[in-house]
């Protein structure tokens, strides 16, 4: 990747602060829960920083990251447990980046090693150019959702946001307008006065959601954010996920393969604690080299297309009326198989229902994992 590292010192005083561009929220709410009927996955509060205010406004220094996050050769172990076991990746920064996998595959340790909550066994981290733990280099530019994270339940929304947001840097003077933006973000305007306890699961994780926007961190840790919500507020949750794209980093988890296929720009696919695969979208789902044609009633005349020379192999799924059809990466792209594939289907009045390339996430997660 290119250059990066680029350093500029942001001084004390120098011309207003940044309206949003410095602060974020630190931690969960409350550490998972501690005793329980699942593993534990390493959640613990992250140290907060006594900050007297005004002390956030001393002097920093920032650096100009091209790659956002940056993990080479990671592992952490729990005792004899490995749960990720060297796992090297880069994320860009502005992009929004998938994290993949099955039940402990090892996700939410290494979120939890990116927030600075636990140090890797193994490897090194950077964060915006620092190691996760420079707490205060990256106070307050990082925003994190936990997995499973609980609110206070006797707090109301618009207290607990606001004491968030106190502990994040945020001038006092923004506080409650910065938590009430955040919240509005979340459709969750209403809700200001309501106790946590009372809150249904999705305007829980929502409110849990505006937590780590409070302060346009610029980096979003979101692990599994739509997990057990409703389709439509899990829908929601996607477009503001969309929306912030290029404004900040995110890192998403999900079990929805197709979701994090519509709303990320790369991911990587981890199994048991390691990638099995990484890169761009486009990249993950059409590295195979086939086409599928999704074919009307009609006929198919599949020995026309084996004849092509391009193609390998043909096959031709009878229930699912779906004609994969196999080549050569190396000698020719997907588009012109397409081309002559739907040439020699049209001349054959087959009828065509819909093309795509390469396989779905999701199929290619199945084979990988
Ligand atoms: N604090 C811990 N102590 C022991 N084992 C752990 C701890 N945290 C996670 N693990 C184990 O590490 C593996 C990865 O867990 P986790 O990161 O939670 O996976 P995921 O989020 O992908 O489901 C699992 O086998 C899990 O049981
Ligand atoms: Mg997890």
């Amino acid at each position: 990747m290119a250059d990066e590292n680029v350093t500029t010192e942001v001084k004390a005083g120098e011309g207003p602060p940044p309206a949003n561009g410095e602060a974020a929220a630190p931690a969960p709410a409350e550490a998972k829960g501690d005793a329980g009927d699942k593993p534990p996955t390493g959640y613990v509060p992250a140290p907060l920083p006594a900050v007297a205010s005004g002390e956030g406004k001393r002097k920093r220094k920032k650096k100009d990251v091209e790659i956002a996050i940056r993990l080479t050769k990671v592992t952490k172990r729990f005792g004899p447990k490995t749960a990720v076991d060297q796992i090297s990746l880069k994320i860009r920064a502005g992009s929004v980046y998938g994290l993949i996998g099955p039940n402990g595959a090892g996700k939410t340790t290494t979120f939890s090693m990116l927030a600075g909550f636990l140090k890797p066994t193994e490897g090194t981290i950077e964060v915006l150019g620092y190691e996760p733990t420079q707490v205060d280099e990256l106070r307050s530019r990082i925003g994190v959702l936990p997995q499973d994270a609980l609110l206070p339940s006797s707090d109301r929304v618009g207290e607990f946001l606001r004491h968030m947001a106190a502990l994040q840097d945020i001038p006092r003077d923004r506080i409650e307008d910065e938590a009430r933006e955040v919240l509005a973000e979340v459709d969750g305007k209403d809700w200001w006065n309501l106790r946590c306890g009372q809150l249904s699961h999705g305007m829980a994780k929502r409110v849990q959601l505006a937590q780590a926007l409070l302060g346009d961190p610029e980096i979003v840790l979101l692990d599994e954010p739509t997990a057990g919500l409703d389709p439509r507020v899990a829908y929601e949750v996607r477009q503001l996920i969309k929306s912030r794209r290029g404004r900040c980093t995110l890192v998403v988890s999900s079990h929805n393969l197709q979701e994090l296929e519509e709303i990320c720009d790369a991911a990587c696919i981890l199994d048991r604690g390691r990638v099995v695969a990484s890169g761009s979208i486009q990249e993950l789902t059409a590295a195979s080299e086939e086409i599928h044609v999704k074919l009307g009633p009609g006929p198919v005349p599949i020995a026309l297309v084996r004849e092509l020379p391009m193609v390998k192999r043909v096959e031709y799924d009878d229930e699912k009326r779906d004609l994969c059809v196999y080549f050569d990466r190396g000698t020719v792209d997907a588009e012109t198989v397409i081309g002559h594939v739907l040439w020699v289907l049209l001349q054959n009045q087959a009828r065509i229902s819909g093309v795509t390339k390469g396989r779905g996430l999701e199929q290619r997660v199945m084979e990988l994992t």
